[in-house]
């Protein structure tokens, strides 16, 4: 089964998709991730993404397909999947609905974050390129400046957390993403959890309310 995690760029989904597999054993699927890999390593459909991310736009709807079906044959029915990054349109959402005899959407929760503090943490961010690991310069530093702590791997910014890219990336969730969200609601699936605070207060209400589920 799955469990949609939605929010604006910046929203925290990455960071609380991780404590949510580690802690409780979620299967974490980030197509934001999947694509960043497909990028590093040339393959075509990073040939087609990588261009289209940097700019802040959303890559067209068949190349998310592919991924999606891809990390999906290779979950267990038992397991619950956290899907971090996808639907982001209606037309991504209905084609998720295609696939719910295997894969019911069980909730989806929304991460509400007030935009002032979405662009202080993208510009904050820094990420590993080895491991993924996320940090933010301010809220959450690596011990040593520029190295991670988990592998040892240098910190950069994400090519779209510069300040160009996030305007963009914040219009395209507020223009194409959030009507996703009046589509769960129509369906009795739409949960709301306010995402500000600490992460491991919003780790709080989202295990709670995946649990009950
Ligand atoms: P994706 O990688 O999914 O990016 P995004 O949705 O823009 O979200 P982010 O990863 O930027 O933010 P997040 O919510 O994960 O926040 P994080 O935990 O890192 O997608 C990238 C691109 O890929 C898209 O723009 C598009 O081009 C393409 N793409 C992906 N999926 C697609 C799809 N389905 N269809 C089409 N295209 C698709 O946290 C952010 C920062 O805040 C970090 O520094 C973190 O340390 C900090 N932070 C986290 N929580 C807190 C807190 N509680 N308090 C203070 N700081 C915090
Ligand atoms: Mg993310």
């Amino acid at each position: 089964m799955i469990v949609v995690l939605t929010g604006a760029p910046g929203a925290g989904k990455g960071t609380q998709a991780d404590m949510l597999a580690e802690k409780i054993g979620l299967k974490k699927l980030s197509t934001g991730d999947a694509l960043r890999k497909h990028v590093k390593e040339g393959t075509d459909i990073g040939k087609i993404a990588g261009a289209i991310m940097e700019r802040g736009e959303l890559v067209p709807d068949d190349v998310l397909f592919k991924i999606l079906k891809a990390e999906l044959d290779g979950v267990k029915a038992d397991q619950i999947v956290l899907l971090d990054g996808y639907p982001r349109n209606l037309s991504q959402a209905e084609t998720l609905q295609t696939l719910k005899d295997r894969h019911p959407v069980k909730a989806a929760i929304h991460l509400d974050v007030d935009r002032s503090a979405l662009i202080s943490r993208l510009s904050g961010r820094r990420v590993c390129g080895s491991c993924g690991a996320t940090y933010h310069v301010s809220t959450n530093p690596s011990k040593k400046e520029g190295i991670c702590d988990k592998c040892g791997g240098e910190l950069a910014q994400r090519k779209d957390d510069k300040p160009e890219s996030v305007a963009v990336r914040l219009d395209v969730f507020e223009k194409t993403t959030r009507p996703i969200l009046e589509f769960y609601g129509a369906r009795g699936l739409y949960k709301q959890v306010k995402g500000e605070g600490l992460p491991s207060e919003i780790y709080e209400r989202l295990s709670k309310l995946i649990k009950a589920i």
